[in-house]
């Protein structure tokens, strides 16, 4: 049967990267006889200026109809001014994830050893680097209620937020993370600030509940400023890493880098079915956009990771990210991964050589 894809190309370098994610998409669709049948739809700034909202009620269904979706990035400065908060790029994303009921966002920061000179890092602290962030992404900070932003009395003004879960909510991100752990090296650090926020003391109880059945993972538990540090410091000491919304957002840029840029790094939104929805974990990159420099990979690989998580469709995947690594054996690199003896390459060509691998 066909599986229907949603194709969310967004803002800024959004359109940029997904046209090379596609590229790849329409070609393993035909070499693995996929039956895929991609869609496109509006969302972010781009729905913003074609329907006044974020997410028009028409990407809401053709989410909800497709089996998978696929995303660029939402966002840039000239819808950061709206006052009407609901209004911005940022809720279309937000909105999807929400009333797809996505909780579960998957981060993997791999180094590709031909990248440990592209990170920042010292190529020792970063190399053979495979750690698994499980983001907890439609609770927390970033939903709680009551929110908002107001003028009190005297003409002062104040802004607000809840940071709040329930056990629920704790436990499902929980087994995800847990279970992943269990399927690679058996070690979960979950990150918290325990110390000062009664919701995440919630939080680590609720995980040493879990690891009762969980007794083949080793649970360890870090505040979220010495998780940082730690990131840093010595990356490798970590398997998989579980925590909230924003802490999960925070950390997993930082990761980002350890792999040489946050232009490699993709992701998985996934709901309990494993029904998702793909994109790479930076933004819109409004500072390089319309240049055709963005890196397409952290996209391509999303677009892989969609066809194994969501699509059971392991081997077209396993064969995306060996074309990724093959270009970059050939000294391919977009201007965020560039080092030393090695050919730049602009957005478009990064992806055509991966569609090249593809084909050899
Ligand atoms: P960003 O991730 O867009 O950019 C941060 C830096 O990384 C910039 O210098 C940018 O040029 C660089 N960068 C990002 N992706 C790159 C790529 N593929 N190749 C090369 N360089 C890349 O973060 P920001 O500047 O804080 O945010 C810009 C906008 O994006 C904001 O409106 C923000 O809300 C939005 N945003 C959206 C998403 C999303 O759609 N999932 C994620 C993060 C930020
Ligand atoms: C991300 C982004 C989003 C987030 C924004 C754009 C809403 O930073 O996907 O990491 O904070 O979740
Ligand atoms: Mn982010």
């Amino acid at each position: 049967m066909a599986k229907k894809i949603l194709i969310l190309p967004g803002d800024g370098i959004g359109p940029e990267i997904v046209a090379e994610a596609r590229k790849v998409l329409d070609l393993v669709n035909e070499q693995f006889n996929l039956g895929l049948e991609m869609q496109e739809a509006l969302v972010g700034g781009a729905a913003i200026d074609a329907t006044g909202i974020p997410l028009p009620a028409e990407t809401l269904e053709a989410a909800q109809a497709a089996d998978a979706i696929l995303l660029g990035a939402v966002g840039g400065p000239q819808w950061d001014t709206n006052p009407d908060f609901q209004i911005r790029p940022e809720k279309g994303l937000l909105g999807i994830r929400a009333n797809l009921g996505l909780f579960g966002n998957l981060r993997p920061a791999i180094l590709y050893p031909q990248l440990a000179h592209a990170s920042t890092l010292k190529p020792e602290v970063v190399s053979g680097l495979d750690i698994l962030i499980v983001r907890e992404l439609t609770g927390g900070i970033y939903f709680g209620q009551p929110r908002g932003y107001r003028t009190k009395e005297g003409g002062v003004r104040e802004g607000f937020n809840t940071y709040v879960y329930d056990e629920n909510e704790i436990r499902r991100i929980g087994r995800v993370a847990f279970e992943a752990a269990r399927a690679r090296n058996k070690k979960l650090c979950s990150v918290d600030k325990a110390n000062v926020l009664e919701v995440t003391v919630l939080w680590r109880e609720v995980m040493n509940e879990l690891s009762a059945e969980y007794p083949d993972v080793e649970l360890s538990h870090m505040y979220v400023d010495n998780a940082a540090m730690q990131l840093v410091r010595a990356p490798k000491q970590f398997d998989v890493i579980v925590t909230g919304n924003m802490f999960g957002d925070i950390l997993s840029d930082a990761a980002a880098m350890l792999t040489g840029s946050i232009g490699m790094l993709p992701s998985a939104s996934l709901d309990a079915n494993n029904k998702g929805m793909y994109e790479p974990c930076h933004g819109s990159a409004p500072d390089i956009a319309g240049q055709g420099i963005a890196n397409p990979l952290a996209t391509i690989l999303s677009a892989a990771m969609m066809l194994r998580y969501s699509l059971g469709e392991g081997a077209a995947a396993d064969k995306i990210e060996a074309a990724v690594s093959q270009v970059l054996d050939q000294g391919l690199r977009t201007g965020d991964i560039m080092s030393e003896g090695m050919q730049r390459v602009g957005t478009a060509e990064m992806g055509d050589a991966v569609v090249a691998a593809l084909r050899a």
